[in-house]
Formats: structure tokens, C-alpha cells, sequence
């Protein structure tokens, strides 16, 4: 089979650390998803099959471990904005032995950036055997997951070599938003008809590419706040909460900081006992919805001593705001906001002196449960 890489793809290059190859070919691997998944007038290019059998169903279950399970928290509000069908979210290892009651007619989607995440895969066999159909969504073309679901899609992103997942995530996505918009279109949703998804993914891919030729600014925040701590918080509201999630989990797997992802609105009933002098607290503001909710959050926090820094997308920004977005669709923001965590992630680390593309502890790919 093909293998789709360029000799450049697993060389390091002039890079430190692939981590930091990969944060910054994710223009790239946007508009190769394009390339790859919309024809020339910008309409989704997406298996007949795998559309009629999506449309059947009731109800998507998104299972995933790790990042990737943090990309199908995005993908759920994907497929329910963009196709109206409820969709849920859940940790593979959890569903493996927990598994929820089902609706009458469920379709499941596997994202794996390996293809081969045991836990994930345990899901598959049991979903294969209730003879439920499937897609897996993954980096490695005929991996596990890939050769046993009903339906696969490629995410084209290259082979990912650092631990930490960068480029996958932002891959799952894009990837979800192709397909959430072919089956809505599919299913005349209007939402599904006037969404964009080919210039969506050029704002994208300019967007990102702005914060990553501002990395100077992002290793200033980290010299500034970050070295020293033993914790970090992100706050964030709806998407932003979910990206708040990932961004945590990146500092946690590559700087060992104590870092977690809070709902800013739920602060208030517990967490905020947490907040210290100097604790830095990071708000992800991209949704119009909440974006003054999660600032009043963010101002109670640092009424208790905490070092606030802001995330924000351009139309909801302030002069005071330390890291701005370019603006996109609300739905694509994750695609952006998550680009000036995963750069937080690799200074700390880096500046810490540590091994930043093989972690302690941990694995690329986690062949048992
Ligand atoms: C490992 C990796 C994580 C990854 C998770 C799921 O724990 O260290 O970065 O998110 O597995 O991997 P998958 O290949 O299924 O996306």
C-alpha cells in the first residue's frame, strides 16, 4: 500500500524536536485535508457508502483516548450543529466495560491518530460484534482500527513522531468538520449548505500560521509565569472548555506542571480554593455566547491572586489581551486556540531542559488496556 510521507516528513530537519515540526506544519496538513477531501468547487468529497450508513442513524458515538477523545469533544458540537443528530463522546476505556445504554440505531466513529490504541480497539470488537457499522478516523493507514471498522478515513497529517499529539488533533478536527458538513448537506441542513468548509480552512491555515510565527511572544509568557509553578489552570467555556482540556493535558504529558481544564463557570463551586498568589490562571475566549461570562470568571481569579492570561479570538478581543486569534467560523476555533497551548507546552518544557518529544512515562501508542 501506499505510504503517504516524504522523506522530509521524518526528518527533523533544522527542528530541536519534532514536537515543534509538527505544531508548525499544521497549516499545512489543513490545506492538504482540503486538497485531499473537497473538490475543486469546495464541495466535500466523502464515500457514498459511508455517508447512506451515517444517515441512517439515530445517534453518533465519538470514542477515542487521550487527544484524540479531546478531538471528538469539538467533533460533537460539529455533528450537532452541522447534521442536528445527537452525538456522544466517550473515553474508549470507559466505554469498553461501561458501555451506555444505545440508541436503536447508532453509528460509532474510532478516532485514533496510531490506529492501534488497545482501549479504543476493545470498543471496536464489541461494536463489530452487536454488528453496529463504524468509521475509523486515524494517521496510519492500515492500522488495527482501520482494517476493522465498516468505513476509514486517512488524516493525511504525516507521520506524528513526538508523544505529545499536536497535528493529529487539529487533523481529527478538520476532518470532522468535512464530514459533519458532507452529511449535513447530505441531509439539507441549512446550517450544513451555508457553512464553508473550504475557506474555513484557509482562515484556518492563515490563522494558525500567525500564531506560529509569533512563537517569541508565547516563550516570553513562559519565561514570565511558567518555569516555576507546580500548577496551571485553563478556563473556558462550551468549545473553549474542551480545548481547555487538551491545552492542560499537553502541559501535564511534556512539562510535568499539574495543569487541568475547568468549565470557567464551575470555578466558582469548588475549584477556585485552588488559586494562589502567582497561580497562572488561562482563559480561552472564542465563543460570542459566554465570552463575558468566562471574563468575569477570569477577573474572580485574579481578585484572588491569580496571574490571568487571555486567549482571544479578534472580534472579542481587548487591548489587554495577551494572545489574539484571527477570527473564524465559531464552530473552527479550536483549530486555532489550541495552537498557542500546545507552543505554552513545548517552551516549558524545553526551557525546563526536558526530553520534550519522549516524556516520562509515557508511550506514542498504547497497545494494552
Ligand atoms: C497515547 C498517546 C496520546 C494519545 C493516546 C491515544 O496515550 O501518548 O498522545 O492521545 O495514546 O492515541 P491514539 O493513537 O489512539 O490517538
Amino acid at each position: 500500500f501506499h505510504v503517504d510521507m516524504d522523506a522530509d516528513e521524518t526528518d527533523k530537519g533544522t527542528y530541536p524536536f519534532y514536537m515543534l515540526k509538527e505544531i508548525d506544519e499544521q497549516p499545512n496538513v489543513m490545506r492538504r485535508l482540503a486538497q485531499v477531501y473537497l473538490s475543486e468547487t469546495g464541495a466535500p468529497v466523502v464515500n457514498d457508502a459511508l455517508l447512506a450508513s451515517m444517515k441512517k442513524a439515530d445517534r453518533i458515538y465519538i470514542v477515542g483516548a487521550g487527544t484524540s477523545y479531546h478531538a471528538g469533544l469539538v467533533g460533537k458540537r460539529l455533528f450537532e450543529n452541522l447534521t442536528q443528530t445527537p452525538t456522544e463522546v466517550h473515553i474508549s476505556s470507559e466505554f469498553a466495560y461501561e458501555q451506555p445504554i444505545l440508541s436503536e440505531k447508532p453509528f460509532f466513529i474510532f478516532l485514533s491518530q496510531s490506529g492501534e490504541t488497545a482501549d479504543s480497539r476493545e470498543v471496536l470488537v464489541n461494536v463489530n460484534a452487536a454488528g453496529h457499522e463504524s468509521l475509523t478516523i486515524t494517521n496510519v493507514q492500515n492500522s488495527t482500527l482501520s482494517r476493522e471498522a465498516t468505513y476509514t478515513m486517512l488524516l493525511h497529517a504525516g507521520p506524528e513522531i513526538a508523544v505529545a499529539s499536536t497535528k493529529a488533533y487539529t487533523a481529527q478536527i478538520a476532518l470532522q468538520a468535512i464530514l459533519a458538513k458532507a452529511l449535513g448537506e447530505a441531509d439539507k441542513q441549512i446550517v450544513a449548505q451555508r457553512f464553508d468548509i473550504r475557506q474555513q480552512l484557509g482562515l484556518v491555515a492563515t490563522g494558525i500560521q500567525a500564531i506560529v510565527d509569533e512563537k517569541d511572544k508565547i516563550e516570553a509568557l513562559v519565561k514570565q509565569s511558567f518555569l516555576k509553578t507546580p500548577n496551571a489552570f485553563y478556563i473556558g467555556r462550551g468549545l473553549d472548555w474542551g480545548v481547555s482540556l487538551e491545552a492542560a493535558l499537553k502541559l501535564k504529558e511534556i512539562s510535568y506542571v499539574q495543569a487541568e481544564g475547568f468549565a470557567s463557570g464551575e470555578l466558582k463551586h469548588g475549584t477556585i480554593a485552588l488559586i494562589e498568589e502567582g497561580t497562572p490562571v488561562i482563559g480561552i475566549i472564542t465563543q460570542s455566547k459566554t465570552a463575558g461570562l468566562t471574563r468575569s470568571n477570569l477577573q474572580e481569579t485574579m481578585a484572588r491572586g491569580a496571574k490571568i492570561i487571555t486567549i482571544v479570538s479578534e472580534n472579542l478581543a481587548k487591548d489587554s489581551d495577551d494572545i489574539v486569534l484571527a477570527d473564524v467560523d465559531e464552530l473552527m476555533t479550536p483549530l486555532i486556540s489550541v495552537v498557542p497551548t500546545q507552543l505554552l507546552a513545548y517552551y516549558t518544557s524545553l526551557l525546563k531542559g526536558l526530553d520534550v518529544d519522549r516524556p516520562r512515562n509515557l508511550a506514542k501508542s498504547v497497545t494494552v488496556e
